[in-house]
């Protein structure tokens, strides 16, 4: 998978995706990441990708040439001319990010996210290139540059080889629409706190009764909303009804 990066912050993307997990799967060629700065794509001389909205109003609207610009080197870039790659725009008004639409955007080899700033875009150039608006929550940010991070963040994970343990990420938080149980590791007693006894107890039925038992019960307390969606069993159902 090969993500770009439209920006005016290159640096910002590039230092904080290199490190960790998705540092790790560049280096493994199992992903790629380039990041494009818009502003290497203005032709005004000093350099300014930024101009007064009309209608006036507040704040600055970056324009519509060095975004085109810099999508269109992408373009050149990507071999599979056929196929158009999706566009995704940084935007709270776009819709909310999940992990349903992260595990699905997994599946594309090309991603390009376009990152605004000031008070937008150009309306034009949004028209002629996004097939996504995408937001990461109901708050307002200074710029996409976090969001596009927080996204391609969570795809890498669902793209095969990134993450070590192939079944972990199946098995983690949202899987189901179920929150994870929780974990522990040595050692056995911490400040006086002890391991469940059953996670010692090598019986493995067990172990899976308790877990699913702990992720239905922090299900319930903490995003008892996400039940609506969860998958479960008759058995689940009748765990749930003992914590009203
Ligand atoms: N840009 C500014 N705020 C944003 C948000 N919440 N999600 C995506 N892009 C944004």
């Amino acid at each position: 998978m090969n993500f770009y990066v439209l920006t005016l912050f290159p640096d910002m993307i590039e230092n904080a995706m290199k490190e960790s997990i998705f540092g790790r799967a560049m280096e493994k060629k199992i992903l790629s990441l380039k990041t494009v700065n818009i502003r290497d794509f203005t032709n005004d001389k000093h350099k300014h990708v930024d101009d007064y909205p009309y209608g006036g109003g507040a704040g600055m609207v970056m324009q519509a040439e060095p975004v085109y610009n810099a999508y269109q080197s992408v373009l050149d870039e990507i071999t599979d001319k056929e196929k158009k790659p999706r566009v995704i725009y940084l935007t709270p008004q776009g819709k909310v990010f999940d992990q349903k639409m992260s595990e699905e955007l997994a599946q594309e080899e090309n991603l390009i996210f376009l990152c605004g700033h000031y008070e937008g875009i150009d309306e034009r150039v949004l028209e002629m290139i996004v097939t996504d608006n995408v937001s990461i929550g109901d708050y307002v940010l200074t710029g996409g540059e976090l969001p596009a991070m927080v996204m391609m963040d969570s795809i890498s994970r669902n793209i095969p080889g990134v993450l070590n343990n192939e079944v972990s990420a199946e098995f983690e938080s949202f899987h189901d629409n179920l929150l994870e149980y929780p974990q522990y590791t040595r050692p056995e007693e911490f400040m006086g706190k002890k391991v469940p006894d059953v996670l010692l107890s090598g019986h493995h039925a067990n172990i899976e009764k308790w877990r699913r038992e702990q992720s239905l019960i922090r299900t319930y307390e903490r995003r008892p909303d996400l039940l609506e969606n969860a998958e479960l069993s008759k058995k689940d159902i009748a765990f749930l009804k003992t914590l009203c």
